[in-house]
C-alpha cells in the first residue's frame, strides 16, 4: 500500500527520515553494505508537483524545476538537473514502461542534503509514485520497489513510507506497524557529509559490526509498549564513528542534545544531522526555539509520520 499518495492538485509530500537504528554488518560483493536499520519518516517535506505543460526554452519533453527552500544555500551540492533523482525516477519509468516522459515536475526542497534525512530518496520515490499515475503505467507498487531499488538503498522504504526496518543494502522492507508518535528536535550542520564516503571509511576500519539483532528486537518491543525514554538504550548507529571523523559536528551536536534533556541523541543514516528524541511536542518546540538562536545550523521539531 503506497502511503506517498498522489494529492488533487497532481502534488506529493516527500518526508524526511531518521535512523532510530542503523548497524552495518559488513561489506558486499557490489561494492555496498549489508546493514539493518529502523527509519521512521518524520514531518519534514519536500513537495512534487507535475503540470502537463513543456517547457517552451527547450524541446525536451520532461523538465524538472527546483525550487530551493532550504536554510542554507546549497545551488552548487544541488547539481544539474539531469542528475537529480526526480529525473532518473521519471526517465526509469518512462524506459521500463516503454512510454516518451513529458510534462513539468517542480521540486520544491526543504529537506537539507547530504544530511542522512534521505530526502533525495524520498524525492525518488515520490517521482515514481506521482509519474506512475499522471502517465496512466498502473504499475503495481511491487513493480516500482524493483525500479525503487535501482535508484538508491533508501528509495523502497519512501514507497511505503512508514516506519520499517530495511535489510539487506537496506531495500528489503519489513514494516514495524504499532510504534508510537515519536517528537523529535533535529539538527543539520552546516557542513554535510557524503554517503560514500563515510561508508568507504567504515571500510578502511574493521566494521564493528554487531552480529546479534537483539538491541534491535528490544528497540522495537519497547517502543511498542510506549517506553520510549528506555528505548532510546537501544538506539545506535554504527556509522558514527566513521563520520565522527570526518565532521567535528557530530560529537558537538550530540553533546548539545544531550544537555537539552534529550531521551536519546543520535546521527542519522551517515549524517551529518543528528536529532534528539524528546518527551514532548512541547519539549521538543522549545529545544528547537533555543537550538535556533545559536549557529548550529538548520533546527526543526518534528514528528513520527
Ligand atoms: O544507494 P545510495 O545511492 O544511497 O548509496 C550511496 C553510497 O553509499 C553507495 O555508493 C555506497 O558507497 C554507500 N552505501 C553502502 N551500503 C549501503 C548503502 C550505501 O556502501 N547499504
Amino acid at each position: 500500500m503506497l502511503s506517498c499518495k498522489v494529492g488533487s492538485a497532481g502534488e506529493v509530500f516527500a518526508p524526511a527520515k531518521l535512523n532510530l537504528y542503523l548497524n552495518v554488518l559488513g561489506p558486499r560483493p557490489d561494492g555496498f553494505h549489508d546493514l539493518e536499520t529502523l527509519m521512521v519518516p518524520v514531518r519534514v517535506y519536500d513537495t512534487l508537483r507535475w503540470t502537463d505543460a513543456t517547457s517552451t526554452a527547450t524541446d525536451d519533453r520532461l523538465t524538472v524545476r527546483i525550487r530551493n527552500r532550504l536554510a542554507e544555500d546549497t545551488s552548487r551540492e544541488l547539481g544539474h538537473v539531469s542528475d537529480n533523482l526526480v529525473f532518473r525516477a521519471a526517465e526509469l519509468l518512462a524506459q521500463s514502461a516503454g512510454i516518451t516522459p513529458r510534462g513539468t515536475f517542480e521540486l520544491t526542497k526543504r529537506i537539507p542534503i547530504q544530511a542522512g534525512m534521505g530526502g533525495g530518496s524520498s524525492d525518488a520515490a515520490a517521482a515514481l509514485v506521482l509519474a506512475n499515475k499522471v502517465w496512466g503505467v498502473g504499475y503495481s507498487p511491487e513493480q516500482l520497489g524493483q525500479l525503487a531499488a535501482e535508484l538508491g538503498s533508501d528509495v523502497p522504504f519512501f514507497l511505503q513510507s512508514s516506519p520499517a526496518i530495511c535489510r539487506g543494502r537496506g531495500e528489503r522492507i519489513e514494516t514495524a506497524a504499532g510504534l508510537p508518535r515519536l517528537h523529535f528536535v533535529v539538527v543539520k550542520p552546516p557542513a554535510g557529509l557524503s554517503t560514500a564516503t563515510v561508508f568507504s571509511r567504515l571500510k578502511l576500519r574493521q566494521s564493528a559490526a554487531e552480529t546479534s539483532a537483539q538491541p534491535l528486537e528490544q528497540l522495537v518491543r519497547s517502543l511498542r509498549r510506549g517506553a520510549v525514554a528506555q528505548a532510546g538504550y537501544w538506539m545506535r548507529n554504527t556509522l558514527e564513528t566513521a563520520a565522527s571523523e570526518l565532521s567535528p559536528w557530530i560529537a558537538r551536536l550530540r553533546q548539545v542534545l544531550s544537555d537539552c534533556g534529550a531521551w536519546a541523541h543520535l546521527m542519522t543514516g551517515s549524517g551529518s544531522a543528528c536529532f534528539g528524541v524528546m518527551r514532548s511536542a512541547l519539549q521538543a518546540r522549545r529545544t528547537a526555539q533555543i537550538l535556533a538562536s545559536r549557529n548550529l545550523g538548520t533546527v526543526w521539531a518534528t514528528s513520527s509520520c
